[in-house]
């Protein structure tokens, strides 16, 4: 099986599913997250299931129906007017019977400026349209007083041709 993991952070998705056996690649803007990701595998004997890459999770192509796995969590907010097109481009990445796992913000949310690009349910509903959704939610956590944030996000599997 082959995964992806865009803007890994410190690699803990990443690092859980090369665990289960899949061959990942992890991506990230920051160096030191693929410099962590990367002791880390190596800390864990999993070097071999993951290369990890200091690189823009948008701006290249990926190829339809190429990954069994794709995770796209807390990152395409910040690609703005690029994250809906670009989590588009996700879905099509991902092979028949293959799995997509997605969160990102919804208000409540503190202003930003430009202000975050929020995925609406129904925006996703949309993209995800015969996928079979096998968690979906929203949610919302204090995480400082006066930062109350709202979360929402779906396990979605793309449904074989018949
Ligand atoms: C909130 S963290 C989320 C990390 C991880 N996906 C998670 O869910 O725990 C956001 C990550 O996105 C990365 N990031 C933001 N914009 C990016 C971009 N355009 N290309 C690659 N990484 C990006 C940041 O470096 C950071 O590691």
């Amino acid at each position: 099986m082959k995964g992806i993991d865009f803007a890994c952070g410190q690699g803990s998705t990443t690092l859980f599913l090369a665990k289960l056996g899949v061959q990942m690649e992890a991506i990230d803007a920051l160096v030191n997250a693929i410099i962590i990701v990367k002791k880390r595998a190596k800390l864990m004997g999993l070097s071999d299931k993951i290369n990890a890459y200091q690189k823009d999770i948008d701006g290249w192509e990926l190829k339809p129906e190429s990954y069994d796995i794709i995770i796209a969590t807390q990152c395409l907010q910040y690609l703005f007017d690029r994250a809906i097109p670009r989590l588009e481009e996700l879905a099509s990445a991902v092979k028949p019977g293959g799995f997509l796992v997605y969160s990102g913000n919804v208000p409540p949310h503190f202003k930003l400026d430009p202000p975050m690009k929020f995925i609406y349910q129904e925006e996703l509903d949309e993209i995800f349209e015969g996928w079979l959704y096998h968690s979906k939610g929203t949610d919302e956590r204090l995480l400082r007083p006066n930062d109350l944030r709202g979360y929402i996000w779906l396990v979605a599997q793309k449904q074989k041709k018949e």
